[in-house]
């Protein structure tokens, strides 16, 4: 969009992807206001682009995010964090987001870092990538959803574990117990892996893969019997796009579907 960022490194590198570095290295990305303000608006600018059709979200090698900023947060009173809604600025960050958005996470993604990782649709991470939610070691709890986000994730009994004793998970755990979709060996395969999978999913229908993303969300919110009424509602919808014409029809005569995103 042309806008510069103070703590963002934001492009398009490849064909209907946007990318997103976060890019505070003194701090190790940690999460602090300006910095979710700039994230969030770029990704209402990916949101709004209609030619940006999947989402990248980085950090460095050494830090995807080393959490919330302790500096800014250490003298802030109940009556401040409750009366201007502390933190809620960071729900908008998944709540608008309608396209995919995958996080590629290198280094260290604690507290903050690692509920941000996991506000991505699809996770991927590097070999060295360390996640944890360590805030009962700074007196409080998670606090942008990772007691919600991690439990759902990787099942109670090992999101308890995390949380009460501020251990940190390995990127092999990470990928065992399923908290991210792939582990790659390096930071650079991991980033380009995660990009290789935006550009894919940028050249399916952007109605069948916004309908696809709804759906699974829906999975987290709703019981198994409005889920799959929900689901069934949606794909008779779809039955309602030109893009379910040309997909079904191209597959009949063996021809590659060329979308119209209608
Ligand atoms: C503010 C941070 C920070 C953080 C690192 N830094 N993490 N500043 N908030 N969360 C700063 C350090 O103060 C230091 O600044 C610089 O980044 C480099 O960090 P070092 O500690 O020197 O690096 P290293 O020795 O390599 O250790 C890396 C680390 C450690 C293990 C990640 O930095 C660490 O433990 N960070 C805190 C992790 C944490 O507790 N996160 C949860 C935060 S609470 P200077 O100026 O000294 O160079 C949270 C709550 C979320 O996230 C609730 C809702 C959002």
């Amino acid at each position: 969009s042309g806008k510069t960022y103070e703590h963002l490194l934001v492009s398009s590198p490849k064909p209907g992807v946007g990318f997103i570095q976060l890019n505070r290295p003194k701090a190790l990305n940690a999460l602090f206001t300006p910095l979710i303000l700039e994230l969030n608006s770029a990704l209402r600018d990916f949101q709004a682009d209609k030619s940006i059709s999947a989402i990248v979200l980085t950090g460095s090698e050494k830090a995807f995010a080393a959490g919330a900023d302790i500096k800014e947060m250490k003298d802030l009173t109940f009556s401040h964090a409750y009366g201007s809604d502390f933190i809620e600025s960071w729900s908008d960050l998944v709540t608008f987001l309608k396209k995919p958005l995958i996080t590629a996470i290198n280094g260290y993604a604690l507290g903050g870092g690692c509920e941000l990782a996991m506000m991505g649709d699809i996770l991927y991470c590097s070999s060295k990538a360390v996640f944890g939610q360590p805030e009962v070691k700074l007196g409080v709890i998670p606090g942008a959803g990772g007691s919600q986000r991690l439990p759902k994730a990787i099942g109670k009994s090992r999101a308890m574990d995390a949380i009460l004793t501020g251990d940190n998970i390995t990127a092999k755990q990470a990928g065992e117990w399923g908290l991210v979709a792939k582990v790659f060996e390096t930071p650079e395969e991991c980033v380009n892996g995660a990009l290789a999978t935006a550009e894919k999913i940028a050249r399916y229908s952007q109605i069948a893969v916004k309908a696809a993303k709804e759906v699974v969300n829906k999975s987290q919110d709703l019981g198994i019997r409005e889920g799959v009424e929900f689901e069934r509602r949606v794909f008779h919808g779809l039955f309602g796009s030109q893009d379910q014409k040309i997909g079904m029809k191209a597959f009949a005569e063996k021809q590659k579907p060329s979308w119209t995103n209608e």
